[in-house]
């Protein structure tokens, strides 16, 4: 990886990804790819950057060539619940951008990372210990993109060569962008609200388990599968990846032990709770131990002391008003 361009740099996972990628691959190398709708002040002046919208297939070339990318980050996606509220557009971004990104990447040989999700699972496939070769019927909009978006890379990998590479990941906590409408995303309202009222209204019931995954194992997730020796790769798009599997009653109880004043109350949202109900509680993830070494740091204890610390840090000195809340998509 010697330049990279990383689409959707303003999200959850690409605000703190970019950052990362700078650093380890030196700044001016990484490409911030934003879309219209998201800019990003930090973002266009700390660096290149790029305003991006890879449903539109004339953006990416010239991007491509004036920087002479060889490795595209393709995180631009809408999340499960947005994508139902928003079913077709959730196809345009996953599917006819994923192309887009594909097809640039056959012609300029590019190297691929787009994120698939435990939302390529669905009812019908083993909820625990999902394996990594299992049934995949999703029933979300999100979801059937994600598994498409597999099969396509996968596609482009064996048939034109294209260097696809991709993990399945769960829930993911972070604190620096909210995530945009996602049915994980109580697992990181928690901690705001434990902060700042002590109290939190749960969309999911209390004991619906989740996969979840600390943002700093995410990105090295990324970055380590992308790094991989190609010759251990027996997959390509997508691993399993897990880090914790968790319920919201085991959440409150790890917060609790440093916020004991700290009440968790449920008020179910029909669709977070069907969606939650229909992907896995606990993935297998040893294909991604044995092909590229994959071994995530944080387990519940350890990410919720560093995000509570960071939490209250914040709190101390104001929320800035993106994070109060979650982001509405
Ligand atoms: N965090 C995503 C969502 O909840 C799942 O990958 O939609």
């Amino acid at each position: 990886m010697k330049n990279i361009l990383v689409i959707g740099s303003a999200g959850q996972i690409g605000s703190e990804l970019t950052p990362e990628l700078r650093k380890r691959y030196g700044h001016s190398n990484v490409v911030a790819g934003i879309h219209k709708t998201r800019p990003s002040r930090e973002l266009l002046e700390s660096g290149p950057a790029e305003i991006i919208d890879i449903t539109d297939g004339e953006q990416l070339p010239p991007v491509i060539r004036k920087y002479k990318i060889d490795t595209i980050y393709n995180l631009a996606a809408l999340l499960s619940v947005v994508g139902e509220a928003r079913p077709l557009e959730a196809w345009q971004v996953g599917m006819n951008g994923l192309l887009n990104v594909l097809e640039v990447s056959r012609e300029y040989r590019c190297a691929v990372f787009t994120p698939s999700s435990i939302g390529a699972f669905g009812l019908s496939t083993p909820l625990d210990n999902t394996p990594q070769d299992t049934i995949q019927r999703p029933q979300t909009m999100y979801g059937v993109t994600k598994v498409a978006g597999e099969l396509l890379s996968d596609y482009y990998f064996k048939r034109f060569g294209v260097d696809t590479r991709s993990v399945r990941y769960p829930g993911i906590i972070s604190n620096v962008t909210p995530p945009g409408g996602g049915t994980t995303d109580y697992a990181v309202e928690i901690f705001y609200a434990a902060v700042k009222e002590k109290k939190f209204t749960c969309p999911i019931g209390p004991n619906t388990f989740l996969d979840m995954m600390y943002m700093p194992d995410a990105l090295e997730a990324a970055i380590q599968l992308m790094e991989a020796d190609p010759s251990r790769l027996k997959h390509r798009n997508s691993f399993n990846v897990t880090a914790m599997s968790f319920c919201p009653e085991m959440i409150a109880e790890e917060i609790r032990g440093q916020i004991p004043d700290f009440k968790i109350s449920y008020e179910i949202d029909p669709i977070k709770q069907s969606i939650a109900d229909s992907w896995p509680n606990k993935m297998d993830d040893s294909c991604a131990r044995e092909e590229w070494d994959w071994n995530p740091k944080y387990d519940l204890p350890g990410m919720t002391k560093d995000m509570l610390g960071i939490t209250e840090k914040k709190a101390e000195s104001g929320f800035p008003s993106s994070e109060i809340g979650p982001r509405a998509s």
